[in-house]
């Protein structure tokens, strides 16, 4: 809300003096969403791009956005508490993270090793390794501790440049210690700079006590997991590892839906080693997003699209498991399925950089830096329904932004493998600042 003081030469906008500006970027990307969110085919490539850029924030906001003139004459520059200099920098919407696991308790390095011998991550888990090993040092772990690892991951996140986190339970896996991941989010989001959106996903894997009545769990996860989570409003989304020999068809359909009637939003884990018609699936039950997709059909994909189902693609994983094949991006481009792409952090796949999933995106899948950045800003924004608050630099919209030090942004994938962030800026405020 500007209110112009008439006083004066110069337009003096006493209640919205920034709080916070920078200018001279030597390019800054505001994504914005005129022509409407998500973003598919063609329109993943048109960034909306600013030479010699400036932007102004008041508390939480962004006032304003425009170039070095504009700001300079709309502003009284010498009264600004804290101005930026981006001079030969990059300036973009703080990246958005939509499906990450990052509550766990032990680690699994040594699962490498076996990948080396050429175990898959089915043959892991059958060996009571992968999520389930996770399980167990989960339940152990008191809630302080799971709080603890949480946040030393987000302050991690937070350095990389990522400023909103999707992230789920799902090593519990049952209703106490699902409960117990969901707590551990929503102190984090409470505490931490960053701002989470928790998913329930307690149908992650059948947990040891399930073994031969899998349906038995899936009856627990209806009757009392969903209600319950639902009625202590600890998620938002519910998640469903829908795979051969994991959760059925069947299986996910009932839990989505019952999570549904419930006010949980659905999204699944489709398709990651078999195609089971999880594509199908999710456009069926219209899905907000789904997650890996390396196997799914056409027919499925192009149901997805008619739906306007997300795919978050997870190249991380593949790299982390040493496949071949990756999620086929170009042919997802070119059916209009909108693209988010995340780093699945979790203990297979640990990476809490956002940089490093936008170059495996470009190298691995040809997706063009262009696409990348979309898929990791407004449409992963898209993916977690926050496109009305973040996603892009908007006047009105949260001041979620980061500096980059580097001139434009196909540095991101380029220069790859280090931390080209800056500084941080979260909610209008400086969080990171690395100059
Ligand atoms: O998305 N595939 C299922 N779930 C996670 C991995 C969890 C784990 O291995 O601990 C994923 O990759
Ligand atoms: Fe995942």
């Amino acid at each position: 809300m500007f209110v112009a003081s008439t006083y004066g030469k110069k337009e003096i906008f006493s209640i919205t003096d920034p709080d916070l500006v920078i200018f001279h970027a030597n390019e800054l990307v505001t994504m914005n969403t005129r022509y409407g969110a998500p973003r598919i085919g063609n329109s993943m490539s048109k960034l909306a791009t600013i030479n010699d850029g400036a932007l102004a924030i008041k508390a939480d906001r962004i006032i304003f956005i425009g170039s070095t003139e504009e700001l300079m004459s709309k502003y009284e520059f010498g009264k600004i508490p804290t101005k930026i200099d981006a001079t030969h920098k990059l300036v973009i919407p703080g990246l958005i993270d939509p499906h990450t696991h990052i509550i766990f308790d032990g680690t699994r390095e040594d699962e490498l090793s076996m990948k080396l011998k050429g175990m898959t991550y089915l043959d892991i888990l059958n060996e009571g390794g992968g999520i389930l090993k996770t399980v167990q040092e989960t339940r152990k772990a008191p809630l302080e501790k799971l709080v603890k690892n949480g946040k030393d991951i987000l302050d991690r996140m937070m350095n990389y440049g990522t400023t909103t986190v999707e992230t789920k339970s799902g090593y519990g896996l049952t209703t106490e210690s699902e409960i117990k991941q969901l707590e551990a989010i929503r102190i984090l989001n409470e505490e931490h700079p960053l701002d989470l959106i928790p998913t329930f996903l307690g149908a992650h894997a059948i947990p040891p006590e399930f073994k031969n009545k899998p349906d038995k769990y899936v009856e627990l996860i209806v009757t009392e997991m969903i209600p319950k989570i639902a009625k202590e409003g600890l998620a938002e989304f519910c998640d469903v590892f829908c795979e051969k020999g994991i959760f059925s068809i069947k299986q996910t359909r009932k839990i989505l839906k019952t999570a549904i009637r419930y006010g949980l939003r659905p999204q699944i884990h489709i398709d990651e080693i078999v195609d089971t018609n999880g594509a199908l699936l999710a456009s069926e039950i219209r899905a907000i997003q789904t997650g890996h997709l390396l196997k799914s059909n056409e027919d499925g994909l192009k149901a997805m699209a008619e739906a306007g189902v997300i795919a978050t693609l997870l190249p991380g994983t593949p790299f982390c498991l040493m496949l071949d094949d990756y999620a086929p991006a170009r042919k997802m481009i070119e059916f209009e399925i909108p693209i988010a792409l995340a780093t699945d952090l979790n203990p297979n796949c640990w990476t809490e950089s956002m940089q490093m999933i936008i170059a495996l995106a470009c190298y691995h899948m040809k997706l063009t830096p262009a696409e990348a950045l979309t898929a990791s800003t407004i449409n992963a924004a898209c993916a977690i329904q926050k496109q009305d608050e973040i996603g892009s630099l908007e006047i009105g919209k949260k001041a979620d932004l980061i500096v980059f030090d580097v001139p434009n942004y196909y540095f991101l994938p380029y220069h790859f493998g280090v931390n080209l962030v800056s500084k941080v800026i979260k909610n209008g405020k400086i969080v990171v600042d690395n100059d």
